[in-house]
């Protein structure tokens, strides 16, 4: 064998390795143990949306922030104790909300079979059902996460901010497994959901000394978004929807990108590399490859190890 090829096979033997799971994670993990597991999760969420119609954002973009801190081991659901800050009170929290649901799953799943399912695999549970009661695809999701025992307000300086570049992106998602392909397929989970103007504030007022608008940006989209957002207006839930339809699971952002009025630069910063924006195209013209896609790289996403041990709290460790 050719030393080149002795080199990429142990590299992806580590790569592998790195960002498996140590003990791998199956499709049948709770068969024996908690057969019901996951009908008691798909309840819990469906009772909460059919109360509040933004709780499958939440759950989608609670998993995301779960899995890129630590790996998915539910570090982002413990509560802040004595001095130690929590992830959950660190700052890009602003829309990470609906707590409640994993909260009522883990109580119906402790009374069923106690000491048994992890508050991770309910939160990537729950995020696999908010996007399939949403319109959007379901999947089998494998099973067997840990939770953590740690959780820290200033690790979340490492999530990829929405200002970020393309390179930013890139380095990012490459620290944690991620491909470009994964970039731009889990990107189409704004097509869920609200942000703050705080979030995309940057771009439409003093965006750089040449610039007051970001020219990357739409201009009559430009000019909606600060007719929401005032300048110096103190509303704390000023802000934008991430796309139109914002309840349903489509292609709707990929669209709106080739517009101009992707929300934030990281959105429309993926028209920025000929490999991300052809991946776009192709998503902005067929939702089956979307589907296809967001599912695959939400399974390589949630296969990000963690944790230690079966939390009995989703808010404490044992
Ligand atoms: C690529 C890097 C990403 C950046 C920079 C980013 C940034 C943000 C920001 C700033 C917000 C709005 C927060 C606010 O102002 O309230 C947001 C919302 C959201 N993000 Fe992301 N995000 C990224 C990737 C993802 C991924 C991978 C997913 C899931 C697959 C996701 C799902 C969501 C959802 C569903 C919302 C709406 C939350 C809600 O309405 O409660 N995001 N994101
Ligand atoms: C978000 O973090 C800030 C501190 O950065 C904290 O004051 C606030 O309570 C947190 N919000 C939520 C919903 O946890
Ligand atoms: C402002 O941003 C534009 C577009 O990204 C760029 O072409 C220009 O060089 C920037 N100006 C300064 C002073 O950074």
């Amino acid at each position: 064998m050719a030393w080149a090829s002795i080199v990429a096979v142990l590299s992806s033997v580590l790569i592998f390795s790195a960002f498996s799971p140590g003990c791998s994670l199956s499709l049948n993990y709770y068969d024996k143990t908690c057969p019901h597991a996951e009908s008691i999760i798909a309840n819990a969420v469906k009772n909460a949306v059919s109360r509040d119609k933004t709780v499958p954002a939440a759950l989608l973009r609670m998993h995301f922030h779960d899995c890129f801190i630590r790996g998915c081991d539910a570090s982002l659901l413990l509560n802040s104790k004595g001095s130690n800050k929590a992830e959950k009170d660190g700052p890009p929290n602003r829309s990470v909300h609906a707590f409640y649901v994993i909260d009522n799953a883990k109580k119906e799943l402790e009374a069923w079979c106690p000491g048994v399912v992890s508050c991770a695999d309910i939160l990537a549970l729950a995020a696999r059902d908010a996007v399939a009661l949403s319109g959007g695809p379901s999947w089998d999701v494998p099973k067997g996460r840990k939770d953590g025992r740690t959780s820290k307000a200033s690790e979340t300086t490492t999530m990829p901010a929405p200002a970020f570049s393309i390179s930013q992106l890139q380095q990012s998602f490459s620290q944690r497994g991620l491909s470009m392909d994964d970039l731009v397929a889990l990107s189409g989970g704004h097509t869920l959901g609200f942000s703050h103007c705080s979030s995309f504030q940057n771009r439409i007022r003093s965006f750089n000394a040449t610039h007051d608008i970001d020219p990357s940006i739409n201009p009559s989209f430009a000019a909606s978004l600060r007719g929401v957002c005032p300048k110096n207006s103190k509303a704390k839930n000023a802000g934008a929807t991430m796309d139109p339809s914002s309840t349903t699971f489509d292609n709707t952002y990929y669209r709106l990108i080739l517009q101009g009025k992707g929300l934030f630069s990281s959105d429309q910063a993926l028209l920025n590399t000929p490999k991300t924006k052809d991946l776009v195209h192709k998503f902005a013209s067929s939702q089956e490859a979307f589907n296809k896609a967001f599912v695959n790289s939400m399974i390589k996403m949630s296969s990000i190890t963690g944790g230690q041990e079966i939390r009995k709290d989703c808010r404490v460790v044992n």
